[in-house]
């Protein structure tokens, strides 16, 4: 059998779109999360209003399609985030990681990849408020679905210096990422932890971003649902630096609110980790 960089858990359980939305307080009692309110069988334009830039940005949501096609609650967070640095650079969660990346003689444009991108908001507003060429990905099926929303905001992105190109991303597939090519210096992605069975893939994925790469980091939104997310950490550990950059004031009610997490490659050498395509 293949050497595998991390442990796979057996844990498998189908999951729904719908009730994914929900999430586990601490003492295991679930809420439904608002987001699911609208009808599923509808194509809907949602319109996301960008302070920094007094900007509309516009996606399109198919929810009957699955979950790859519908706004999940982390995403918010993650636009919010570049929002908040654009107004203030010097200060904000946003601020230490973008300086990172940008820093030193050659200053050019953001080169940032988002992973799972679903209905794309994240890139296309990153890529509008920070100016960057992005690339969001996502499995193929998806892709047409954020060309459209690529498309849809194609005149805020050339008034604002930004790009956004769609690629198809399988987790795990070290074909995808040669396709791309791992020069980001930055990996975005919000609610791609939900399922044990993807834990693995993604994190091998992450590995060929991030190994070698020190000033690449990938930054997570992440709203807890279950106990087992927690598994998806303890992986991520034994080959990444994570540190938590910000989180969400909870809403009233509810112990939980969404996280974001920095991820850093640094120490992926020093632990000896067995490369990706040995995986
Ligand atoms: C819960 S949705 C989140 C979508 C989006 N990031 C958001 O926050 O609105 C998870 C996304 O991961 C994608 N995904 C799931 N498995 C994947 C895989 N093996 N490779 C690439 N993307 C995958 C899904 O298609 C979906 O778009």
């Amino acid at each position: 059998m293949a050497t595998t960089m991390f442990e796979q858990d057996e844990d498998e359980e189908d999951i729904n779109p719908f009730t994914m939305l929900l999430t586990q307080d601490e003492n295991g009692d679930t809420k439904e999360h608002s987001t699911l309110h609208a009808s599923p069988g509808v194509p809907q334009l949602q319109q996301h209003y960008i302070r920094s830039i007094d900007t509309e940005l516009t996606i399109r949501q198919l929810p009957s399609q699955g979950l790859s096609f519908q706004l999940w609650p982390a995403a918010t967070t993650l636009v919010n985030l570049p929002d908040d640095h654009r107004r203030d650079p010097r200060k904000g969660p946003l601020s230490a990681v973008l300086s990172a990346a940008l820093d030193g003689p050659d200053r050019r444009r953001l080169k940032i990849l988002e992973l799972g991108s679903g209905t794309g908001l994240v890139g296309i507003a990153a890529a509008v408020m920070l100016g960057a060429n992005v690339t969001v990905t996502d499995l193929p099926h998806v892709i047409p679905n954020l060309e459209f929303s690529a498309e849809a905001n194609s005149k805020a992105l050339t008034a604002n210096g930004g790009n956004v190109v769609a690629s198809a991303l399988r987790w795990g597939e070290e074909a995808d990422v040669e396709v791309i090519g791992p020069e980001f210096d930055l990996v975005l992605a919000s609610d791609v932890v939900y399922h044990d069975h993807l834990y693995e893939p993604l994190l091998r994925t992450l590995y060929s971003l991030l190994s070698g790469r020190e000033t690449t980091s990938f930054v997570r939104a992440h709203l807890r649902r279950w106990k087992k997310d927690s598994a998806f950490f303890k992986k991520a550990r034994k080959a990444f630096n994570v540190e938590v950059l910000h989180e969400d004031t909870h809403s009233e009610g509810s112990r939980i609110g969404v996280v974001v997490y920095r991820f850093c490659g640094k120490q992926i050498r020093k632990l000896g980790l067995a490369k990706a395509e040995n995986a």
